[in-house]
């Protein structure tokens, strides 16, 4: 066949496509998304069918090495990811040089990043058991350290992972535990992180997931590039809508505008002021994401005793922007995290932590990813090109000739 890589030669022109618009940066078999329809599949599978049926560990098994796992492959997976929850004590340390009030996202990044130094027998990007190994490490120890940096920035004492628990249990019990007691582990809640961590588990090349693939097309290790990742996430055009948007819920209850006003703001384009959680670069249609979450928030927020003010208001938020032309001439719809939020902060977790939660959730898209673009032969280094815009040639000016 025609070999991809050979036409890839400097032809003298480059393209111009600004945020990558209309550039594919890979050819990928991992997730399939049709904008227009809504639609959005894990290696075929439709994610409506994986939400109800499946758990976080078995897609993650299913992203990562491209098929459903049989049972024995599944408890294998599983168990070993239990054996890996554990960090190293010195890299639990750093958690206690941050600033007291230091934001998760970046303690999370800087202790992802910080993984290659502790563990240096699986930074080979060629070897498919270190692979393997780094792969099982970033899935079991990332619930541990998100943990690690949620009770810092409380102000928590630390809870160790119990390993009879599953992945998600696990992380129920380190984010909200007591050292050394039994947690009991609340079924309802287990399920719906559960489900909220299958809904985030790849969304093929968004900003963090093609930061993963242009960090590690220099074959720099996998703890780096998934570092990169979680700081590209961190922006609130991207995996901070989550937080945002609780911010912006809030900000409206709290002042005497209401969602009316607030929309005119939106509309008018006020600099800094856009409806969180709306509108996508892909989908020009519902996020079917957002509208499983949308059908079980009520459910949720009624158990775990949310805030029914605040889901109100996003749905009048949502009512009003379908109805209206500004946003239905830019298709612009909820995306998946407009209803996060009041789910995770009915759960109990601080605001801060929401970017966290979806960082856990896309792990293993993000390993998925950058798996897929090391095994393939066409990978290049990603090295864009520009548009020079700047001065043509001039001689240096000496200091006394400045004006
Ligand atoms: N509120 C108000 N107007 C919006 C919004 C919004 N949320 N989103 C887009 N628009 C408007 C833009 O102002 C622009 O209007 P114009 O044509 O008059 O200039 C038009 O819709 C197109 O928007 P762009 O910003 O060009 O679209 P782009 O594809 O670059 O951005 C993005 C997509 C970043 C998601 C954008 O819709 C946005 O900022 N949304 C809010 C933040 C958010 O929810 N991000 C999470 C995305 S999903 C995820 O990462 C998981």
């Amino acid at each position: 066949g025609l070999r991809i890589g050979s036409l890839l030669k400097d032809t003298g022109k480059v393209t111009y496509d600004p945020g990558f618009a209309n550039t594919a940066n890979a050819s990928s078999a991992v997730t399939y998304i049709d904008g227009d329809e809504g639609i959005l599949r894990y290696r075929g599978y439709p994610i409506e069918q994986l939400a109800e049926k499946s758990t976080f560990v078995e897609v993650s098994y299913l992203l990562i090495y491209g098929e459903l796992p049989t049972q024995t492959q599944l408890d294998e997976f599983d168990a070993r990811l239990r054996r890996h929850t554990i960090v190293h004590e010195d890299l639990r340390r750093f958690f206690q040089a941050f600033p007291l009030d230091a934001h998760p996202m970046p303690m999370v990044s800087a202790a992802i990043n910080a993984m290659s130094t502790f563990y240096q027998d699986s930074l080979s990007v060629f070897d498919e058991e270190q692979i393997d190994l780094s792969t099982a490490r970033l899935l079991a120890k990332m619930p541990t350290i998100a943990a690690l940096a949620h009770r810092k920035n409380q102000g928590l004492p630390v809870v160790h992972p119990d390993n009879s628990l599953g992945l998600v249990e696990n992380f129920l019990r380190v984010n909200f535990g007591f050292p050394s007691e039994p947690y009991e582990v609340d079924p309802l809640k287990a399920k719906a992180l559960d489900q909220l961590f299958i809904l985030h588990a790849d969304h093929e090349q968004n900003c963090s997931t093609s930061t993963v693939r242009l960090v590690g097309s220099s074959q720099a290790n996998l703890y780096q590039s998934i570092a990169a990742g979680i700081n590209a996430l961190s922006g609130p055009l991207h995996g901070g809508a989550n937080s945002a948007v609780l911010e912006m819920l809030e900000g409206i209850k709290d002042s005497d505008d209401g969602a009316k006003k607030y929309m005119e703001r939106v509309k008018n384009k006020e600099k800094g002021v856009r409806l969180m959680g709306f509108g996508h670069r892909v989908y020009k249609n519902y996020d079917p994401r957002a509208a499983i979450i949308k059908g079980t928030t009520h459910d949720l927020l009624e158990k775990f005793g949310g805030d029914d003010e605040l889901l109100d208001l996003a749905l009048s938020l949502e009512e009003i922007a379908l109805a209206d032309d500004y946003f239905v001439e830019r298709r612009l719809y909820p995306n998946v995290d407009f209803y996060t939020g009041l789910i995770y902060k009915a759960m109990g977790f601080p605001t801060n932590m929401f970017t966290v939660l979806f960082a856990v959730g896309r792990l293993p898209g993000w390993i998925a990813q950058w798996r897929e673009m090391i095994d393939d032969p066409e990978t290049k280094i990603g090295r864009p090109r520009q548009i020079y815009t700047g001065a043509t040639e001039r001689g240096y000016v000496p200091m006394d000739e400045r004006s």
